[in-house]
């Protein structure tokens, strides 16, 4: 069956629901940045500090590609995997794309304290987070079969809502 893939800005929740929802399905769960991580022996942090963002986008191109070959996972993408339109076109043949949607404020509460993600280093946290969005926000509602906002809701609940919504839409295109 068509893939469950979750896309949505850093902070939003991906890898944690991914989790929950391979779990809940039986599915073997892929998240783009781990196995980017497994294969270079690196962390995204230094894939990013010894070779750029160019050489990591490239990476994650390659990576969405072969995922995108198999049926039946669940898959956590990068915040910035929908940024290449490929990615966005190999991600809605193979599956059904869920965005995980939480306001700007709650974004920035997340990510706050966040010491990993290389695009949040510089001093001013707030406006970078903010830019991002507003450069993004439009190419992840695109990108998206469903929006699901998750504020104040658990990663067993959105999961459950996921799955749900998923079924819902699998009948859709499957009539
Ligand atoms: C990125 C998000 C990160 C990771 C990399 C770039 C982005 O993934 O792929 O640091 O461009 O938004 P998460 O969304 O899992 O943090």
């Amino acid at each position: 069956m068509k893939n469950i893939v979750l896309i949505g800005f850093m902070g939003a929740g991906k890898t944690t629901v991914g989790e929950v929802l391979s779990q809940k399905l039986g599915r073997i769960f892929v998240d783009c940045d781990t196995l980017i991580e497994k294969r270079m022996g690196q962390t995204i942090a230094e894939i990013f500090a010894q070779k750029g963002e160019d050489f990591f986008r490239k990476l994650e191109r390659e990576c969405i590609e072969e995922i995108c070959q198999r049926e039946d996972q669940v898959i956590a993408c990068g915040g910035g995997a929908v940024l290449d339109p490929q990615n966005v076109e190999r991600l809605k043949r193979s599956g059904l794309i869920f965005l995980l949607s939480l306001p700007l404020s709650g974004l920035e509460e997340r990510l706050a304290l966040d010491q990993d993600r290389p695009l949040l280093q510089e001093k001013e946290r707030g406006k970078r987070i903010k830019e991002l969005w507003e450069e993004r926000e439009k190419k992840y509602l695109t990108a998206a079969d469903q929006v699901v906002e998750v504020k104040n809701m658990s990663a067993e609940e959105i999961a459950d809502l996921i799955i749900r919504n998923y079924r819902k839409l699998v009948k859709e295109v499957e009539l």
